[in-house]
C-alpha cells in the first residue's frame, strides 16, 4: 500500500517549526504538550480558522507570563494542514 500523498498527511505545527529551523521553537517536551516552549503567536485573522484550545494546552497557556487569548498557541497542538496555507504567526518570548 502506497503512503498518503504529502497533502494529506497532517502534522502539528511545531513539526514544521523545527524541521524548517524557526528560532525560538524549543518543544522541550517533544509536543505532548508539557513544556509551552513551543508558544507562538497566531495572527489574529487566523485564529477564527483554527479550534480554539482546550484542556492541558489552555491549563498551560494561561499560566505564561506572555499569554495573549486573542493569539496564543501552543504550536505542538495546532494541526498543520493545506487549509492553513499562508498562515501568519510570530515566537512568542522566552518565559
Ligand atoms: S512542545 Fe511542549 S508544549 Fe508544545
Amino acid at each position: 500500500m502506497l503512503p498518503p500523498p504529502p497533502s494529506l498527511l497532517v502534522q502539528p505545527l511545531v513539526e514544521n517549526a523545527i524541521k524548517h529551523g524557526i528560532p525560538g521553537i524549543e518543544a522541550e517536551c517533544g509536543g505532548a504538550c508539557a513544556c509551552a516552549t513551543c508558544h507562538i503567536f497566531i495572527d489574529p485573522e487566523w485564529m477564527s480558522r483554527l479550534p480554539p484550545p482546550q484542556g492541558d494546552e489552555k491549563e498551560l497557556l494561561v499560566e505564561l507570563q506572555h499569554y495573549e487569548p486573542e493569539r496564543s498557541r501552543l504550536s505542538c497542538q495546532v494541526d498543520f494542514t493545506d487549509a492553513l496555507d499562508g498562515l501568519r504567526l510570530a515566537v512568542a518570548p522566552d518565559e
